[in-house]
Parts: structure tokens; C-alpha cells; sequence
């Protein structure tokens, strides 16, 4: 029974393939450029492309279940090609932002919930992890924290339960090898809610000097995050982080909840991933 694990080339894809390859499962890493995939020795690889349909026979051959990004383009057709090539189980990297409100109209949740919906109206069994924020999103910082650069943020003090990507590979490996989570939706958080200032300040003590946090207007935020982000996915960050502007974000399902060990730490990010955020 092989599993097959899409957008291969993704954080939380790599660390599933590693844990499951690791238990020795057949497994077949799919990716929109496999020829620039790195995989463990046995592990195959597969073009696939949700826009390019002629693929997904060879990508679904043999597969009992799936481990899927969520692309909303080619849904449709992906799940027929499943369903007809005897995939019994998908699990989702989807979002929490799908239980936000107006989540359809949202550039941050769409994506994510028109794939949940899809797949809620297929034959398939599925089983949908909804990450809150990624604790990796503090890598944006790394280069103007490792130019000794300051912060500048609208909204310093809002809060986000930051989860660690090993958790989520974990809940996810479980997910594929277990049957504690299958079929069911389960809102991902990290063990602890932080401020931004206060992910920082446990970032600057990880590398042993200060980050200076700079506040700056809501206008002067969208400005800056122009540069990476089309202007409604903007908005819609920025409307996160004043509503959870000095509000303790909610803890949910953790892997001390779902999984009965202690949940992996901010702190125990940053100190993995320091060297992002020093000078190279
Ligand atoms: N960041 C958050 O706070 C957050 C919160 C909740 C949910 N999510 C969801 O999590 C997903 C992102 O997960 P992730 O962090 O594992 O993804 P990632 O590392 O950002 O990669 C996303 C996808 O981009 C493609 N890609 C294209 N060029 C790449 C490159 N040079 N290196 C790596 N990947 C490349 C890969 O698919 P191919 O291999 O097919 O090209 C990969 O799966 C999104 O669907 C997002 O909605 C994120």
C-alpha cells in the first residue's frame, strides 16, 4: 500500500516523508518539480501538477492514501482520479483560518476550505489538519534580525499560539500510520501563546543579543508586506493581528493532546534555528 505525499518539496511534507519512510512504508513523494526533490534512498518520486490531470494516473498507481497540500485548482479531478485509482484515505494540511469568519471570502482560508469542501462531497475518508500559525513564520525576520536590523510591526503585541513543524509532522505521520485521527478535523496550535514582542525577546535570548521592535502604523505595515504578499492577503494579516492584538491566543489540539507527548516549544524552535538568524 503505497502512500503518497504531495507538494513534496514543502517543510511539513519532507518531515513526513522522513518519519514514514523511517517505519519502512512504501512511499512515492509527489512534487510540482520532482527532478528537484531530495528524497531518502527507496523513496519514488512523481511529477504532479493539479493544473497538468495527465499525471495523476502515474502519481495515484497503487496508492491507498494520500497526504495532500491544498490546491484548490484541479481538485475536482484529482479526487475522481483517486477515487478511481482505489485511494481509500486523504489527509489535508488545511488551516485553521477555515473557521474563521466569512472564511470563503478570505484570501487567507479559501484555498484550504474550497479543498475541505471538495473533499468533503468525495467517497474518500478524510482526515483535515488545521494548523494554526507555523512557528517557521518567524523566519521572515531572519534577515533583518542577522542585519541587526529592528522589527517593525503594526501589532507587536498580538498573540499566536506558534505551532513547530515537527508537530505537525508527527500528528500528520500518526495521521497516515494510526487510526486515533482518522476522519476526523483537528485545530492544530503550539503549547503556549506568545506575543510577537515576546517571540523576540526568546529569539534575542537564544542568540545572545538584543532585537529592537519597532511599532509602526497599520499603512506603514501594508506598505512593507506589498513587497511579499498581493494587497488582500495583506489585509487580511493584518485584520488577524489586531483582532489578537493583547488577546492570549486559544490553545487547541497539541501533540500532548493528540498524541500524549509534550508539545515542542518556541524556544526550542528558535534555538534549532538560530543560524537563520545570524550573519553568514
Ligand atoms: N504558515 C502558516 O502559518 C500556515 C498555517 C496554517 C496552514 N498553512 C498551510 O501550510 C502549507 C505550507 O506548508 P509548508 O510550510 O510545508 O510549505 P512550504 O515549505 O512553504 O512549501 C509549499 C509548497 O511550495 C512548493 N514549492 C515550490 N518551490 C519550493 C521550494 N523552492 N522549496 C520548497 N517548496 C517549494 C512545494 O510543492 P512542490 O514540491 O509540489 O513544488 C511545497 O509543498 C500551505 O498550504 C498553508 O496554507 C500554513
Amino acid at each position: 500500500m503505497t502512500t503518497l505525499i504531495t507538494g513534496a518539496r514543502g517543510r511539513i511534507a519532507q518531515a513526513v516523508i522522513n518519519r514514514l519512510h523511517a517505519l519502512g512504508l512504501p512511499l512515492r513523494a509527489a512534487s510540482a518539480h520532482p527532478t528537484a526533490l531530495t528524497v531518502p534512498d527507496g523513496v519514488e518520486t512523481a511529477e504532479l501538477v493539479l493544473t497538468r490531470p495527465e499525471n495523476f494516473e502515474a502519481a495515484l498507481r497503487d496508492v491507498r492514501q494520500v497526504f495532500l497540500y491544498p490546491e484548490p485548482s484541479g481538485i475536482d479531478e484529482l479526487i475522481k482520479a483517486a477515487e478511481a485509482a482505489g485511494v481509500e484515505h486523504v489527509v489535508l494540511l488545511s488551516s485553521s483560518s477555515v473557521l474563521g469568519p466569512d472564511a470563503e471570502n478570505d484570501p487567507l482560508a479559501s484555498h484550504s476550505l474550497r479543498v475541505e469542501r471538495a473533499l468533503a462531497s468525495s467517497d474518500l475518508t478524510c482526515t483535515l489538519l488545521r494548523p494554526d500559525a507555523f512557528a517557521g513564520n518567524s523566519l521572515g525576520w531572519a534577515h533583518s534580525i542577522s542585519q541587526g536590523q529592528p522589527i517593525r510591526l503594526a501589532y507587536p503585541d498580538a498573540h499566536i499560539a506558534p505551532i513547530h513543524p515537527d508537530d505537525i509532522a508527527d500528528i500528520a505521520a500518526e495521521a497516515l500510520t494510526g487510526t486515533s485521527l482518522t476522519g476526523r478535523a483537528v485545530t492544530l496550535t503550539g503549547p503556549e501563546s506568545l506575543t510577537f514582542r515576546e517571540q523576540l525577546a526568546l529569539l534575542a535570548d537564544t542568540l545572545g543579543r538584543a532585537i529592537p521592535v519597532e511599532q509602526i502604523t497599520r499603512a506603514e505595515a501594508e506598505q512593507q508586506m506589498a513587497h511579499h504578499m498581493p494587497p488582500p492577503m495583506v489585509s487580511s494579516l493584518l485584520d488577524l493581528w489586531e483582532a489578537a492584538d493583547r488577546t492570549p491566543a486559544a490553545i487547541h489540539d497539541t501533540t500532548h493532546t493528540l498524541l500524549g507527548h509534550p508539545a515542542r516549544t518556541y524556544r526550542q524552535w528558535a534555538t534549532e534555528n538560530a543560524p537563520a538568524f545570524t550573519p553568514h
